[in-house]
C-alpha cells in the first residue's frame, strides 16, 4: 500500500519552525490592536457566487484557481481570498447601522489550485485588514505606512512599495476602451490567453507574465491619463500624505492586480527577493468602493490588504530561539515517577513550564532532552534524594548545582524562572 501523503500545495507546519510564524503573527496582531482594528473570523467556505461576483469572472483566481464543489445543491467554495467574506459579513449583519467605521483584521487559510512554487502554495495563510467607511485618501496612506513599519517591525528591511490608482469606475470604463482599442491592432503578437481577455478583460493583459504581452503593451496608453478630475486628485493627496509621513514609494502606473473588485487605490510591497525570487510579492491591497454595495448593502467606500504569511515567515530576519519548557523535572528511576508528577504539577501551577520525563532513561539522556528542549532548570530524583526528602536543582545556564528539601523545590524554580530569562516559543 502507498503511503498517504499531504495534498499538493498544502503543507505541515511542524512545531519545530512554528515559533518563526508566532513571531510574525503576535507583531501583526500587535500592529491590528495599536492602528484599532479588531479580529473577524469568517467561514472558509462560502458560496461560489460571492466571489464570482466580487474577485470577477474572468479573474485567474474564479477562472482556473477555486476549489469548488456541490454539496446538498448548493454551490460552496473554499474561499480564495479573505475580502469578500468580510463584505458579506459586513453587509449580513448590517454592521454599518452599528458603527460609520470598522477596522477588522483576520487570518486563515486560502485556497487558490496554483501551481506550487516557493512562496506560492494551493493552501496558504494570510494576513490581512479591511477598512470600511472611510472614502480616504488619508486612510490609504495610513495603511500603506502602518505596513511598512509592520514590515520593519518583523525584519523585513528592503520593502519596496509600488502604489497605482485604477481609478472609479468612469475612469476605468474610459481606460479600458482605449487599451482595447490599442491593444487590438496588435492582437496577432498577443499570447492566446490575452487574446481572449481582449474582449473579457483587457486591463489583466497589463498584468502578464508572458514576453509576447509584455513586449505588445510596452507602448499602451497610460491608465493616468484618463483618470477623472476627482480620482487624480484623490491620487495627488495619497501621494501627498505618503510623503508628510516620509513613506517612500514607486508610483507603477501598469499595477493592476488580478482582483476586479479594485477602485482607485492599489498597492504592493516587495521584498526579501534574495529569499523569495519571483515570488517576492510580500503583499497587497487597494480599495474597493463598490464591493459592499453590489453585496446588496449601502453605499460603503474600503479598503484593505493582506499578506501571505509563508512569505512573511520567509522574509523575516527575527531571530527565535524557541524554548519548549523552562523546567525538566528528571527521576531517575521508577520510584521517582510519582514524586516527579507531583513536582511537575505543581510547578505548572506556579505558571512555570514544566516536563516530566517518565521514561525511567539515565541522567545522561535526560540531560541531553533536557537542553534539546531548551530548559533553563533540571530537578534530578535519585534515590538518594527520594530517601532524603530533597531534589538536586541543576541550573543549565549558570551551570550551578544545589540540593533543595523538596518543599522548597517549586518556589525557588519559580523565582529563580522570574529573576532570569523568560521564554515563550
Ligand atoms: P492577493 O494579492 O490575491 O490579494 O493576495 C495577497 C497576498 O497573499 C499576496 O501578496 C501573497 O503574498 C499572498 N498569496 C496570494 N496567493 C498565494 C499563494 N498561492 N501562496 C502563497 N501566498 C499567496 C488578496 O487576496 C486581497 N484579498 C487583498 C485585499 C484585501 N484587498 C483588499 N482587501
Amino acid at each position: 500500500m502507498t503511503n498517504l501523503r499531504a495534498v499538493k500545495g498544502m503543507n505541515d507546519v511542524l512545531p519545530a519552525e512554528i515559533g518563526r510564524w508566532h513571531r510574525v503573527e503576535e507583531a501583526f496582531a500587535r500592529t491590528m490592536t495599536l492602528y484599532g482594528y479588531r479580529e473577524v473570523r469568517t467561514p472558509l467556505v462560502e458560496p461560489t457566487p460571492l466571489f464570482v461576483r466580487t474577485v470577477g469572472e474572468t479573474t485567474d483566481i474564479v477562472e482556473k484557481e477555486m476549489y469548488s464543489f456541490e454539496h446538498r445543491g448548493e454551490a460552496l467554495t473554499l474561499r480564495p481570498e479573505g475580502t469578500a467574506g468580510a463584505a458579506r459579513a459586513y453587509v449580513e449583519h448590517n454592521v454599518h447601522g452599528v458603527e460609520p467605521v470598522t477596522k477588522w483584521w483576520y487570518r486563515g487559510a486560502m485556497f487558490r489550485a496554483e501551481r506550487p512554487q516557493r512562496g506560492r502554495y494551493r493552501q496558504f495563510y494570510q494576513l490581512g485588514a479591511e477598512h470600511l467607511g472611510d472614502p480616504g485618501p488619508g486612510a490609504d496612506a495610513e495603511m500603506i505606512d502602518m505596513l511598512v513599519s509592520f514590515l520593519g517591525a518583523i525584519g523585513v528591511r528592503d520593502a519596496r512599495v509600488l502604489v497605482n490608482s485604477l481609478g472609479s469606475g468612469e475612469s476605468r470604463a474610459a481606460y479600458r476602451a482605449a487599451l482595447a482599442a490599442y491593444l487590438e491592432g496588435k492582437r496577432g503578437a498577443l499570447s492566446e490567453d490575452s487574446q481572449r481577455r481582449l474582449s473579457t478583460n483587457p486591463l489583466r493583459i497589463l498584468d502578464s507574465k508572458d514576453p509576447r504581452d509584455q513586449e505588445a503593451v510596452r507602448g499602451a496608453p497610460g491608465l493616468h491619463e484618463h483618470l477623472t478630475d476627482a480620482d487624480r486628485e484623490h491620487f495627488r493627496l495619497l501621494r501627498a500624505h505618503l510623503d508628510e509621513l516620509g513613506t517612500p514609494y514607486t508610483v507603477d502606473e501598469r499595477l493592476v492586480r488580478g482582483l476586479d473588485y479594485y477602485t482607485r487605490t492599489l498597492f504592493e510591497m516587495k521584498g526579501a527577493t534574495d529569499k523569495l525570487g519571483a515570488g517576492d510579492t510580500l503583499l497587497g491591497g487597494g480599495r474597493y468602493d463598490t464591493m459592499v454595495r453590489d453585496l446588496g448593502g449601502p453605499d460603503v467606500p474600503a479598503i484593505g490588504f493582506a499578506a501571505g504569511l509563508e512569505r512573511l515567515v520567509i522574509a523575516s530576519d527575527v531571530e527565535v530561539r524557541a524554548s519548549a519548557t523552562d523546567a525538566y523535572v528528571a527521576p531517575l528511576g521508577a520510584a521517582g515517577v510519582g514524586v516527579a508528577l507531583v513536582l511537575g504539577r505543581d510547578l505548572r501551577r506556579q505558571g512555570v513550564r514544566a516536563e516530566v520525563d517518565a521514561r525511567g532513561s539515565s541522567l545522561k539522556a535526560q540531560l541531553r532532552r533536557a537542553n534539546a528542549l531548551g530548559a533553563r532548570i533540571a530537578l534530578i530524583l535519585g534515590d538518594e534524594e527520594l530517601a532524603a526528602g530533597a531534589v538536586q536543582l541543576k541550573d543549565l545556564d549558570a551551570r550551578t548545582q544545589e540540593t533543595l528539601p523538596r518543599e522548597q523545590a517549586v518556589r525557588v524554580v519559580a523565582d529563580r524562572l522570574r529573576g532570569g530569562r523568560v521564554e515563550s516559543t
